[in-house]
């Protein structure tokens, strides 16, 4: 068994200590023929906070309840495609569709479509430390099919469409029927599969209004001491007809010891 395999089973076997939902459908295995496969590199899995790098229980553990809140409530809604974003830049939007990808994925029952559909600034690939051929960019911008930009990154039940950065025109590219078509097609595909698209901030640009439309609804990632209560309300305001599925506190200095957990 490799390095990743290893690490995965030990967080796996970690996470389904605080998740129960036996009631839910058997995932049914992805064939995607034409994916790419991709191996990640542990030591950059680690430095750049992915769970399946890390050994740190208490942060697995956070994005397996997180997962848990967060299936809840897109199954009592009967909602597949989750938007991450942030009032702002960097409050760990990136990191946190990542993680939560890999937890849904890590549940036997769900499979994850994972899309960078920050087409400014696309996190998935750079986190994960893989290079981008083709991406969803590419494919908006009919220079590649769909089947070239589905890659598979060796976690079991989880598929990715990367981006590579466009210089101008992100949000018309976002709001185009190609683009409406593609989050139908990836909704309708496997009924059990959950779609996170990792987001660019809700106040750059007016991407994140525009797609949220087309999305079942929003996690929005709020950084601890950093995030403007204003801000948070004004971008609350631009999104008062979305669905807004939970509220993540990101990057928070506030340590829950043992003893306050029990
Ligand atoms: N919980 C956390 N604790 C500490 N650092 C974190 C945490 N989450 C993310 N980071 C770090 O914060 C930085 C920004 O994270 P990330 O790229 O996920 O943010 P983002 O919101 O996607 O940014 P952008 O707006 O540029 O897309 C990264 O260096 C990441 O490692
Ligand atoms: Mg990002």
């Amino acid at each position: 068994m490799d390095r990743i395999s290893r690490a995965l089973e030990q967080a796996r076997s970690k996470i389904s200590k605080v998740h129960n939902e036996s009631d839910a459908v058997p995932a049914k295995p992805i064939q995607y023929s034409s994916s790419r496969k991709i191996s990640l590199e542990p030591d950059v899995l680690r430095e750049n906070r992915v769970i399946i790098g890390l050994d740190d229980e208490r942060i697995v553990d956070t994005y397996g309840l997180l997962r848990t809140r967060v299936l809840q409530v897109m199954k009592q809604n009967n909602w597949k495609t989750l938007g991450i974003t942030s009032p702002n830049t960097s409050a760990g939007k990136s990191v946190t569709a990542i993680n939560l990808s890999i937890s849904i994925a890590q549940d036997h029952n769900h499979s994850v479509l994972l899309v960078d559909a920050d087409l400014r600034k696309p996190g998935v690939c750079k986190t994960l430390g893989i290079e981008v051929e083709y991406g969803l960019n590419n494919y908006l911008l009919e220079e590649s099919s769909l089947d070239d930009i589905f890659i598979h990154p060796e976690i079991k039940r989880l598929v990715m469409v990367p981006s590579n950065r466009v210089h101008g025109g992100a949000s018309e590219l976002l709001s185009s029927p190609r683009m409406i078509e593609f989050i139908e097609h990836s909704r309708q595909r496997y009924p059990e599969r959950i779609v996170v698209f990792d987001l660019p901030p809700i106040m750059v640009g007016d991407d994140v209004v525009g797609l949220s439309q087309h999305l079942d609804a929003l996690l929005l990632v709020v950084e601890d001491g950093k995030t403007q209560s204003n801000e948070f309300k004004q971008a609350l305001e631009l999104l008062k007809d979305v669905n807004i599925a939970g509220v993540v506190l990101n990057k928070s200095e506030v340590v829950h010891k043992p003893s306050e957990y029990y």
